[in-house]
């Protein structure tokens, strides 16, 4: 199977975790869109939608999906996205797309937190994509300085403002042998919005498309 043709198998294959009647987290990319049109198939028998960045939000609407804000829910059962890379234990790095923040908002909210990629994103060790980190504009070279006394090394997403009006570092040059530590610990600098690792609310399942199918690990 080609890369995108496991994005779609992963995507259709999400939609067995879905339950009947609920409001569904849906993230954002091109993975989380692939998600988006299977759900579009099942709309009549969901709720509808909270949407994890103005993209999705705009694609669930073309489909007819009620989006809903997220103050106005008590419960999500699953929230479903994909990943720039995920660990067997199911760590992540996102953010790719610029979206982590709300991301990470949605996935703290829901109960369960499906990830659904092709298998290059699974690796042993996350940092070999560039970790996204989400600042307030004022602060991007304190914050930047910081992030160099660290070991990395930050350049700026040129040209790209997130949902949330902020800016973007992507980080290179991070072997990341500690997620849960460096996720708290790039937390901690002020000017920092939140950062790309999802460790401390890691996935429940991947939905991981290789050559012979979809494969279901759950940690
Ligand atoms: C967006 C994300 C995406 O989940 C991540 O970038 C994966 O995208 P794709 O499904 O296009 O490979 O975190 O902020």
């Amino acid at each position: 199977m080609t890369q995108d043709e496991q994005k779609r198998a992963v995507a259709a294959a999400a939609i067995q975790h879905i339950p009947i009647g609920s409001i569904v987290g849906v993230g954002t990319g091109s993975t989380a869109n692939y998600f988006i049109d299977e759900l579009a198939k099942i709309k009549h028998k969901i709720e509808g939608a909270v949407a994890s960045s103005e993209a999705s939000a705009q694609r669930l609407k073309s489909h007819d999906i009620d989006v809903y804000d997220l103050n106005n829910i008590d419960d999500l059962p699953v929230y479903v996205d994909g990943a720039d890379e995920i660990t067997e234990n199911l760590h992540m790095v996102k953010g790719g797309g610029g979206a982590l923040t709300r991301e990470k908002i949605v996935a703290a909210v829901a109960r369960k937190f499906i990830c659904i990629t092709d298998q290059s994103k699974l690796v042993n060790v996350l940092g070999n994509f560039p970790l996204p980190i989400e600042v307030i504009p004022m602060a991007r070279s304190f914050v930047a300085r910081e992030i160099v006394l660290l070991g990395g090394q930050p350049a700026l997403r040129q040209g790209f403002t997130t949902d949330n009006g902020n800016v973007i570092l992507d980080i290179h040059a991070l072997q990341i042998m500690n997620p849960v530590e460096l996720e708290t610990t790039l937390n901690q600098i002020t000017g920092v919005v939140t950062n790309g690792l999802f460790a401390r609310r890691c996935a429940n399942t991947l939905l991981l498309g290789t050559d012979d199918g979809v494969r279901e690990i759950t940690f």
